[in-house]
């Protein structure tokens, strides 16, 4: 990958849809951990880039880059719909809404009135609750000496942090079944699950619509309240950033928590390096960050023809960026097959990157740093107790379970 990988032979000015590529089909999305990572692996050493059956996977890191900041890319939600069959409807129209299918001034409209609310400054002001989060959530377990991680901490922090940030601190568990449908759109099986997709946009559209106006008369520092106050968007706008932070916040950071903790279960040595010196814990989350990717594909249309690599993508071809190569690009990372909290960051291709970079990251960022500086010297000789069960490589790559043990002194 990178710079040691020459170009394609004799691809200059050609068509991406004529070159003859390795296919990226064989690899399995129920393969997963590190032999997910070394079929991935074996792939971005022959190429940068590898034909699918949906689109091309960029696997290399500047290139990717390249991909997801540039503007002529817009991302192919839509396009990702009708692959699945649905070219109408309900969750077509709310798809066709949302804040990641806008580009340009539509885009950038939506987007500044959440940006606020993520800003560094902003995360720091739950840091406090997001502790005391962990800490409720733990406190119960913590004498048993083991635990199913994914119930029992994983799942439930991520829509607490959310209802918090929204101010609606009882209806966690729905934040999180919501989150959980409506990120189905990007699973490709929705021929299977259309009708509780629909059911939970529905459902979560309601309930919204009902908090702006309780918000309107009763106004608080949550962001149903900031955005109640605001003038610029219409109602129907402001539901959908609304419903945005609930799918994109809630199963994406407790993937993300639950990979961490199996890496570290994994990875003993790094867990008591953590336990012993948790002003690591930042760096930490950047390497769980980088080494397991939850998100190992984020995907962008080309909307009009452009050079990348001096291969000439059409108008119209879906490209899949995927972090879980550029991650460990190693033209970018040394040594990156090795996970070690101790590495000096560099930026990740996690979060996406450009204009649609990850709106939550710094929140995501702040959740993962408490639970791992909170868990780490509360769980001496972290060990899995048995088989993690990993979901799909596909959307959102998540735990299913994670039973791990401790020694308890
Ligand atoms: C570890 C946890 C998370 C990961 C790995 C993650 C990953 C991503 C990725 C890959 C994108 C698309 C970026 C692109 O294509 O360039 C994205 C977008 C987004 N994320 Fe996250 N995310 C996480 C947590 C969160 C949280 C906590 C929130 C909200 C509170 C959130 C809200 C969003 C929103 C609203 C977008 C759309 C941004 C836009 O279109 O402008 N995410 N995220």
């Amino acid at each position: 990958m990178g710079a040691g990988i020459p170009p394609l032979r004799d691809t200059r000015c050609m068509l991406l849809t004529e070159l003859d590529l390795p296919s990226y089909d064989h690899i399995d999305p129920t393969v997963s951990g590190e032999a997910f990572h070394a079929a991935l692996g074996d792939l971005a050493r022959e190429t940068w880039v590898a034909r699918g059956s949906m689109g091309y996977a960029v696997l290399e890191r500047e290139a990717g880059n390249a991909v997801l900041r540039d503007r002529r890319m817009a991302f192919p939600a839509l396009e990702l719909l009708a692959l699945q069959g649905v070219t109408a409807g309900p969750i077509w129209d709310r798809t066709a809404d949302g804040l990641m299918v806008q580009s340009g001034e539509a885009h950038n409209r939506l987007r500044k009135q959440l940006a606020p609310a993520f800003t560094p400054r902003a995360t720091e002001r739950l840091r406090p609750r997001l502790r005391e989060l962990v800490a409720e959530l733990w406190e119960p377990v913590a004498a048993a000496g083991h635990v199913e991680f994914v119930k029992t901490v994983a799942e439930p922090l991520p829509s607490m942090a959310i209802a918090e940030l929204l101010g609606v601190q009882g209806d966690a568990p729905l934040l999180a079944r919501w989150s959980i449908a409506l990120q189905e759109v990007f699973k490709f099986r929705l021929g299977e699950v259309a009708g509780e997709v629909e059911a939970a946009y529905d459902e979560a559209r309601s309930y919204v619509f009902a908090k702006l106006a309780e918000r309107r008369k009763n106004p608080g520092d949550d962001l149903i309240s900031v955005l109640a106050a605001g003038t610029e968007l219409d109602d129907d706008d402001y539901v959908t950033l609304i419903c945005s932070v609930i799918s994109g916040g809630t199963d994406t950071t407790e993937a993300q928590l639950a990979h961490g903790l199996r890496l570290f279960a994994q990875h003993p040595d790094q867990w008591a390096l953590l336990a012993d010196k948790p002003e690591l814990a930042e760096q930490a989350v950047e390497e769980v960050l980088r080494y397991e990717p939850i998100t190992p594909f984020t995907a962008r249309i080309a909307t009009e023809d452009l050079e990348l690599r001096e291969v000439t993508v059409p108008r119209g071809t879906v490209l899949f960026v995927c972090a879980a190569t550029a991650n460990r690009d190693p033209a970018a990372f040394v040594d990156p097959d090795r996970f070690v909290i101790t590495r000096v960051p560099s930026a990740v291709l996690t979060f996406g990157f450009g204009a649609h970079y990850c709106v939550g990251a710094y929140l995501a960022r702040a959740e993962l740093t408490e639970a791992f500086t909170y868990l780490a010297p509360r769980t001496p000789d972290l060990h899995l107790d048995g088989e993690p069960v990993f979901g799909p490589t596909t959307g959102i790559y998540a735990m299913q379970s994670l039973p791990l043990a401790w020694s308890v002194r």
